[in-house]
């Protein structure tokens, strides 16, 4: 929707010129000409009003793009060892030697390896409840990484998440977990796996599998090279320059600093000051925090990072926008507020309709 004008705005909403402008007007803005390029703020809040869904990209048409690091989320079934896998990567990583004993409570963090190569990972809960939060999680991430305990092998919430990362086309890198276990058995995951149509390296495919122990820190190293290895294949680049986009993974309410959003960096540089809007919520960004709680002035693409500064609390998976102004961002947010009411009014009236039908 960047740079689109409003003859353009008419052909994709099938919405007159006229009352388009009209819109417009009424939004408090100015319409020159119908040719002028809107701002991207004023053709969304448009394209709501007339009942079009947007969802905004930013062209990076023309921008000066940089490698940037990996996002790699971790999924699997309940208990196979995700959270444990993540904490043994974390001690291996540089960041967390330099700091010493770090508070973990962002939802995303950084490891440094002895390299100069970083790599963001996101941690997400293999129960049966939160299949929503793991089609997230593969949504937003570059690279899927499957743990299995060798023990227990492919189970339901297994398959699910290699559902999700296959629909949102993400790579996957297999972990069998758990192989200190004597009862572990890794050929029968590969088994399992490969019966279930993941193609694996040792068959020919190209999913790497690495055996990993998160409690003796066996295959660590191995699991680290083969994800740096998918990212490089895969040639990981961003827009730093420019507008940037983010995506929320954690929101929480902090008694004294408010409404904190954690964010990863999609595109530009989100920086202190800047008015944003965060799915129907508005701020000006009062200060941003690196994953070891460290104030930092800017965040860079991949960076997860904290926000401070949010009028009222997102929700995970909100995306982040920079808007010009304090106006423009009360007006972005009251306008998806709106249209989230409308929404909610619509589908619980949808409701009422069902139930009325089946009283029948
Ligand atoms: P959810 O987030 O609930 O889906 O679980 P999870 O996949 O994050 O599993 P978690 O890391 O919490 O580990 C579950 C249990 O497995 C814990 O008791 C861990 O100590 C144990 N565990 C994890 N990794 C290993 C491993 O490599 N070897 C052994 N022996 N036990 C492990
Ligand atoms: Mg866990």
């Amino acid at each position: 929707f960047e740079g689109m004008t409003i003859v353009e705005l008419a052909k994709r909403t099938g919405v007159s010129i006229r009352h388009l402008q009209e819109i417009i007007v009424n939004v408090g803005e100015k319409v020159d000409s119908e040719f002028d390029p809107l701002s991207i703020d004023i053709a969304e809040l448009v394209s709501m009003e007339v009942g079009v869904n947007v969802r905004r990209q930013h062209s990076d048409e023309g921008a000066v793009l940089q490698p940037r690091p990996a996002v790699v989320t971790v999924m699997g079934h309940v208990d196979h060892g995700k959270t444990s896998l993540l904490d043994a990567l974390r001690q291996t990583s540089v960041a967390a030697k330099e700091a010493g004993g770090i508070t973990q409570h962002l939802g995303a963090f950084v490891v440094e390896m002895p390299s100069g190569a970083s790599i963001t990972f996101l941690d997400t809960p293999g129960h049966a409840a939160f299949s929503a939060m793991r089609a997230r999680g593969a949504a937003v991430t570059d690279i899927v990484v499957l743990v299995v305990a060798a023990d227990d092998g492919v189970m339901p919430q297994t398959l699910e998440a290699m559902a999700h990362a296959q629909v949102a086309n993400v790579p996957i890198v297999v972990a069998i977990n758990k192989c200190d276990k004597p009862s572990a058995d890794p050929e029968r995951v590969r088994i399992q796996l490969g019966t279930e149509g993941l193609l694996l390296e040792d068959l020919g495919g190209d999913v790497q599998v690495v055996q990993v122990s998160a409690k003796t820190k066996l295959g660590l190293d191995k699991l680290e090279e083969a994800l740096l290895l998918q990212a490089e294949i895969m040639d990981l680049k961003a827009r730093i320059d420019g507008p940037s986009q983010a995506y929320v993974v954690e929101a929480r309410l902090d008694r004294g600093r408010g409404p904190l959003a954690t964010a990863i960096v999609k595109s530009g540089t989100l920086a202190c000051g800047q008015y944003i809007v965060v799915g129907s919520e508005w701020g000006r960004i009062r200060s941003i925090r690196d994953m070891l709680g460290r104030a930092t002035s800017s965040g860079r693409p991949a960076m997860p990072v904290e926000i401070e500064g949010l009028k009222g609390l997102p929700m995970a998976g909100d995306d982040v926008v920079v808007v010009d102004s304090e106006e423009r961002a009360r007006m972005l947010s009251n306008g998806r507020k709106k249209k989230l009411e409308k929404d909610r009014l619509l589908k619980a009236s949808e409701e009422r309709i069902e139930i009325e039908d089946t009283s029948e």
